[in-house]
């Protein structure tokens, strides 16, 4: 299996404040990989860096054997932002259709992409009129257009009610078993546990790494969020 991701002691200072503190990191193609922590402890700027709009401090990102941002990555890495930069007043379609000139890619790829995340029916309608969940799925839709081999989604179902939810992981499952990596960030812990790996952040620091039934037997943990309370007190030198 290919490298996908290859993060090499890196360090993020944004504002001041010391964002990503000295990560290694190394992910493997095809893989559904979950960045769990909480809010403030770097996800986003980890995820940031690895697509390449992240100004490093120091260290090492690379993305398919090349340097984060390389413009070879363009169409082979997607980013769903935790913000959509979608156009309210234009179609579903258009928006698309916009997006692929930019990217390169031919029309008859947003047919097949609206199918993928299930916006066939609603293409027509303008985004202001969809409800969270069709507008989360028309940012994935962004993300897939250029059928990337790696994607890169930050807190895909935030504010998405659970049934909304485990439709978008059925999605990822599918891309996944089609050979897509996804780099997944959330702080909901079921949606951890459908993960192939999890990256547990805090503070800036990867404190445990792999499988989420290793990191719950590692623990004695019953639940994923008893084993990331144990790991972090343990991190924090506390007693659980
Ligand atoms: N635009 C910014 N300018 C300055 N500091 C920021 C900015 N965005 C995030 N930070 C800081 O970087 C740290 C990590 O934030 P972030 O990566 O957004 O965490 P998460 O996604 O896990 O919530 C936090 O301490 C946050 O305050
Ligand atoms: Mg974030």
């Amino acid at each position: 299996m290919e490298q996908a991701i290859a993060i090499e002691d890196l360090v993020v200072v944004r504002g001041g404040k010391t964002a990503v503190a000295g990560i290694d990191w190394k992910v493997d193609g095809g893989q559904v990989v979950g960045l769990l922590g909480p809010s403030g402890s770097g996800k986003t700027t980890l995820l940031r860096a690895i697509v390449g709009v992240q100004r490093i401090s120091r260290g090492e990102v690379t993305v398919l054997g090349l340097p984060a941002g390389h413009p070879r990555l363009r169409r082979s890495l997607g980013y769903m932002t935790q913000a959509a930069a979608v156009y309210d007043d234009v179609s579903v379609d258009d928006n698309l259709r916009y997006a692929a000139r930019l990217l390169g890619v031919g029309p008859r790829r947003v047919s097949s992409v609206l199918q993928q995340v299930d916006l066939a029916e609603q293409r027509h309608r303008l985004v202001r009129t969809l409800s969270g969940g069709q507008r989360s799925r028309v940012s994935l839709a962004f993300a897939l257009l250029g059928e990337p081999r790696v994607a890169v989604l930050d807190e895909p179902t935030v504010g998405l009610d659970p049934v909304l939810r485990t439709a978008l992981w059925d999605i990822f499952r599918d891309l996944a078993r089609a050979g897509t990596t996804l780099l997944v960030s959330t702080h909901v812990m079921d949606e951890a546990d459908r993960c192939t790996r999890l990256l547990l952040l805090r503070e800036g620091r990867a404190i445990a790494e792999g499988p989420p039934q290793r990191l719950r037997d590692r623990t004695g943990a019953a639940t994923l969020e008893q084993a990331f309370l144990r790991l972090a007190s343990a991190d924090s030198g506390v007693a659980a």
